[in-house]
């Protein structure tokens, strides 16, 4: 007789962890919110900022002279506990609205690795459950990132995904990239930017609504990213729009926010009449206030702009977690029909990242392959 010996579900993720409650269910930006990964502070770090991808991805608006002054490894620790602090305060009130809200498992992220092509002095966090991982429907998209830094930064969410795949998920992963040197071009303000040798993008250069999906071309998301992932949802039905030249750096989701079927949130510096994408011309929209600046200077160049403000998580069409100081973006959403819960990380700009960024919602209510602009 043989015995099989079943791993218990996800065994290395920790026991203490909320169990799944079916497969990944997650196709849009605004229908209600079942499950979510919330991201840790613990152990967050800047990586090595002269390597090359690190210089396209968090500084690419610096010249080489004041990058050089730019010093990476561990954040100040009281960065790190607040952080923690204001997370823990999101993830208690997600849970009192019923959410099932998981956490990344830790990792060592000073950990140093190499591949054949090049080494990375550490990683850098998991703070943003959002840049790497791409729900779409059923299925978990491990996207190819062109920052070295972040190669293994999914380890922390393998024990989660683990559970999602046996209670029925898809997982995929984009082809690993290479990341050699010469993806990197400088152009001809001597500043780095994204080439075509391979598919790289981070999820967050993504939005998703039902059928439709808007991807942003910039320095986190390659043409030939966009084609791998058309490549893999157009067959299913799906139809990724290019988002292009509307901003040229970091993700899209402090540039345009879907707030529910028929309302955007734009960001008036970077989208115009001319460059709105074609599929959001029918929708109302709302152009985002002047952002208030707050927040801490902890460092002297935080990883991203004072429009993370409107980096905003819906929990349901009519209620979203906005940035406390943000009081005319919240009067104009209340406007609108839309509920806030006012919430606060002192250091998201720092760390470069709002309340869309420290999520990632892998369950909500609404079925995937709903078409949303027929
Ligand atoms: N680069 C954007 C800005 O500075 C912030 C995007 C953050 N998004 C994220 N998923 N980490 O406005």
């Amino acid at each position: 007789m043989t015995t099989t010996t079943v791993q218990p579900v996800g065994a290395d993720y920790g026991t203490d962890a909320p169990a799944v409650g079916g497969p990944v269910s997650s196709a849009d930006e605004f229908s209600t919110l079942r499950e979510v990964v919330v991201g840790r502070a613990s152990g967050a770090r800047i990586p090595n900022p002269q390597d090359i991808s690190t210089w396209l991805a968090l500084y690419s608006h610096l010249d080489s002279k004041q990058l050089a002054g730019i010093e990476g490894g561990e954040l100040p620790a009281y960065v790190l506990e607040e952080t923690e602090e204001d997370l823990e305060v999101l993830v208690e009130s997600l849970r009192g609205l019923g959410v099932v809200v998981h956490r990344p498992a830790d990792v060592d992220h000073a950990r140093p690795f190499s591949t054949p092509h090049w080494e990375s002095t550490s990683g850098m966090y998991s703070y943003c459950p959002r840049d790497l991982t791409l729900i779409v429907g059923d299925t978990i998209i491990e996207t190819p990132s062109s920052v070295r830094a972040r190669y293994h930064e999914l380890d922390g969410l393998r024990g989660l995904f683990h559970r999602y795949l046996r209670a029925g998920s898809r997982w995929v992963s984009a082809p690993k990239p290479q990341l050699r040197d010469e993806l990197y071009e400088i152009g001809a303000d001597k500043l780095p930017a994204l080439g075509e040798l391979e598919p790289a993008f981070e999820a967050a250069n993504v939005l998703r609504c039902g059928l439709d999906l808007f991807y942003q071309v910039s320095s986190s998301g390659n043409e030939f990213g966009r084609i791998w992932l058309e490549s893999l949802l157009a067959p299913r039905g799906y139809r990724v729009h290019p988002v292009r030249d509307v901003y040229p750096f970091t993700h899209l989701d402090s540039t345009i926010s879907l707030i529910r079927p028929g309302l955007v949130l734009l960001n008036p510096e970077r989208v115009t009449e001319d460059n709105i994408p074609d599929a959001l011309r029918r929708w109302d929209r709302l152009w985002c206030p002047p952002m208030r600046q707050v927040g801490s200077h902890a460092t002297a160049q935080p990883l991203s702009s004072p429009w993370l403000g409107m980096n905003l998580l819906m929990v349901a069409p009519d209620l979203a977690i906005v940035d406390a100081a943000q009081h005319e973006l919240i009067a104009a959403l209340e406007r609108h029909g839309v509920g806030v819960l006012p919430h606060t990380l002192r250091h998201g700009q720092v760390l470069g990242g709002g309340f869309h960024c420290v999520t990632l919602d892998t369950v909500r209510d609404a079925p995937a392959g709903i078409d949303y602009f027929a």
